[in-house]
């Protein structure tokens, strides 16, 4: 799948959204290895910070279907005049399976951004943090 066809495959899920307090629908498409491709919304809740952002919709999802070693690409979508930035949760938790993803980032009107993850979350704490000084 293209980079241009994730994007677009992100934006169709901005209708799945549940955002009856933001109203600011977002949508994330996760690209495999195999051609595999996990998608996701952000789903709000009342009490609001138990919130979930569409690309950790998309990322448990792979995860809990036995992807969470060969991811390629991720793309996030949102109507605003800005794009999309993944915030700082998700970034985070993107880094712990993928610190090399190419993250693409679009905004209402359709243009987008490639950037690294690793660009967008530097020095990330990851898995190999947690390996103790000999
Ligand atoms: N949101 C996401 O889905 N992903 C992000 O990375 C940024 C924020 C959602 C959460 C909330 O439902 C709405 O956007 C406004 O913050």
């Amino acid at each position: 799948m293209s980079h241009d066809q994730l994007v677009e495959l992100a934006f169709s899920m901005l209708e799945r959204a549940y955002v009856p307090y933001s109203q600011f629908p977002v949508g994330a498409a996760l690209l495999c290895a195999d051609g595999s491709v996990f998608t996701g919304c952000n789903v709000e809740n009342a009490a609001y910070g138990s919130t979930l952002c569409a690309e950790r919709v998309a990322l448990v999802k792979a995860v809990s279907e036995g992807h969470r070693d060969d991811w390629s690409v991720l793309a996030v979508a949102g109507n605003g005049a800005d794009y999309c930035w993944p915030c700082g949760a998700c970034r985070q938790m993107l880094f712990e399976f993928c610190p090399e993803l190419t993250v693409l980032v679009a905004r209402g009107d359709g243009d987008y951004v490639a950037l690294p993850l690793k660009q967008l979350l530097p020095y990330g704490f990851g898995p190999t943090s947690l390996i103790p000084a000999p």
